[in-house]
């Protein structure tokens, strides 16, 4: 046979769609081309398969071999198709059995040597692998990754040649860990271990927001000095939410593998929580590149996204943060295309009230002007603000509370468990948490009382909030009611969610 035909995966966003590799030999002038891969790509490609099959003791086929990566419009970096191109070519060649090629997909980048080398996204391809019946064959240093997908039959090999012998009958590939899924829960391996709320002291407000923000997925922001709590409080929130489902933490797990990132086995099923610095560039943190990798909006899918000194990071950066608030997804365009990415991720922000730190600190040592004040709170736009449905003051609290066994306050277990018993309330309801709930489920699920909707307008009113805060405010309350096993919001639900809404109105 002169024809052979492989099985592989691209690696677009998040997604791994099939790619694949044939591969011809006719007669002519000896040499090699490869269409369907941009042009450096192909010469690197074409130079390392050469080296790697001799180095695996094979001729190379001193005929015209051409090699087509199929579909040509998708995006093909990187290079995870040096093992297909070299086993087409060897296939081709007749040296592998035409029945063995349909049963795999293959990925991976060879090494002069022929060694396998890791390559990127090779979990959202397991994934896609294990609907499509075949089996997955990855490096060595992916298995563990692709194995985490339970449906997937996945196999890993260190050389070409490794992979030669497998496809011949002649040699067993070992399957990837097994059992990986059910690792995290193995009594064997280290608990998911998250920081503790009882750790924190006094700020009873702030531990409330946490806990309805935990139990309807609402964004939030602490404003308070330095030293308050507000960095303990945000680092708190991964340990109170619901745990991931399987399917969840696969996805999280897949920005991950495409952004490269090793995925650690024992931890892959913990709420990502990522805390960029305000100086991480918008690349950094939204995604983007010639090749788009995600950013830290999208590596904190299903999980919390911490913004520490919200007003110091670059404004152009925030301003793009609106849109995934509210999409949950984020598109990166380049020159020829777009990538998606998913980027579901919990907005926990803090911020100073003053560029000192001070602004209303009963010391009096803020010395901040009204103007300054005024600069520093405006960095935050009123548009972004708006989308941040809890806001909280973190105050200083008294040294002898600090140190005091009285102002301990309760365990993220005692707290999760009203969490998780709100967010049922919510799924029954509607299949998702409150903050997610479109306008018309908001009609539907958020109805007030004639006298509460005109508190509410009142409300408004005074606060200047637009119709967005509108809704906003109702599905926090709505939280706030199922925190309380409330089946209609009340007032003294709908009061406390536009309590969250006046930092909104201090803004000089
Ligand atoms: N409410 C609190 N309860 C217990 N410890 C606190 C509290 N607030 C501050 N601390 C202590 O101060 C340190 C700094 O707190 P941090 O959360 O970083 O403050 P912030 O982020 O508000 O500047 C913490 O590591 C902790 O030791
Ligand atoms: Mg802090
Ligand atoms: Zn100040």
């Amino acid at each position: 046979m002169s024809l052979a035909t492989i099985h592989s995966r691209a690696q677009d966003g998040v997604a791994a769609p099939a790619v694949t590799v044939e591969v011809h030999l006719s007669g002519g002038l000896p040499g090699t081309s490869i269409v369907g891969l941009p042009e450096t790509a192909v010469k690197e490609a074409r130079d390392r398969v050469r080296v790697a099959i001799q180095n695996a003791q094979f001729e190379y086929p001193a005929r015209r071999v051409t090699v087509n990566l199929a579909p040509a419009d998708l995006p093909k970096d990187g290079g995870r198709f040096d093992l297909p191109i070299a086993l087409g070519i060897l296939a081709a060649a007749g040296h592998i059995p035409r029945d063995a090629l349909d049963r795999y997909e293959f990925l991976g980048e060879l090494a002069l040597s022929g060694e396998l080398r890791p390559v990127t996204g090779v979990l959202p391809a397991a994934l896609k692998a294990a609907l499509s019946g075949r089996a997955l064959i990855v490096p060595r240093a992916n298995g563990n990754e692709a194995a985490l997908v339970a449906a997937a039959d996945v196999r890993s090999a260190d050389s070409l040649l490794q992979v030669l012998a497998f496809l011949r009958g002649a040699g067993e590939l070992p399957a990837g860990v097994a059992a990986t899924t059910g690792a995290a829960d193995d009594a064997t391996a280290p608990p998911i271990d998250y920081p503790d709320l009882a750790d924190v002291r006094g700020q009873a407000q702030a531990r409330r927001a946490l806990e309805i923000a935990a139990a309807g997925a609402h964004h939030l922001l602490f404003v308070g000095p330095p030293g308050t709590g507000k960095t303990m409080l945000a680092s708190r929130l991964p340990g109170i939410l619901p745990p991931l489902s399987e399917e969840q933490a696969l996805e999280s797990a897949a920005v991950r593998s495409v952004a490269g990132q090793s995925i650690d086995f024992h931890k892959w099923k913990m709420r990502p929580f990522r805390s960029p610095h305000h100086t991480a560039s918008a690349v950094a943190l939204v995604g983007g590149g010639s090749i788009p990798r995600p950013g830290e909006i999208s590596l904190a899918h299903h999980g919390v996204l911490f913004l520490d000194e919200l007003p110091e990071f670059d404004r152009h950066v925030l301003e793009v943060l609106r849109e995934p608030l509210e999409s949950g997804q984020i598109a990166i365009s380049r020159a020829a295309r777009q990538a998606e990415f998913p980027a579901a991720f919990q907005l926990v922000a803090a911020m100073n009230p003053c560029p000192c730190g001070y602004a209303g600190d009963v010391s009096g040592r803020c010395a901040c002007t009204p103007e300054s004040i005024r600069r520093y709170r405006a960095r935050v736009s009123a548009p972004l603000l708006d989308r941040i449905d809890l806001q909280v003051e973190v105050p200083r609290i008294a040294l002898a509370e600090l140190g005091s066994e009285a102002a301990a306050g309760e365990s993220s277990a005692v707290v999760r468990s009203r969490v998780a018993a709100a967010r049922e309330r919510q799924m029954q309801r509607a299949s998702k948490a409150n903050a997610r709930l479109s306008h018309r489920e908001v009609q539907r699920d958020c109805v007030l009382a004639p006298a509460d909707r005109a508190l509410l307008e009142r409300a408004l009113d005074k606060l200047g909030l637009s119709a967005r805060a509108y809704q906003r405010i109702l599905r926090v309350a709505r939280t706030i009611a199922d925190l309380a096993g409330a089946a209609r919001i009340d007032t003294v639900h709908l009061s406390e969610a536009i309590q969250y809404r006046r930092l909104a109105t201090v803004r000089a």
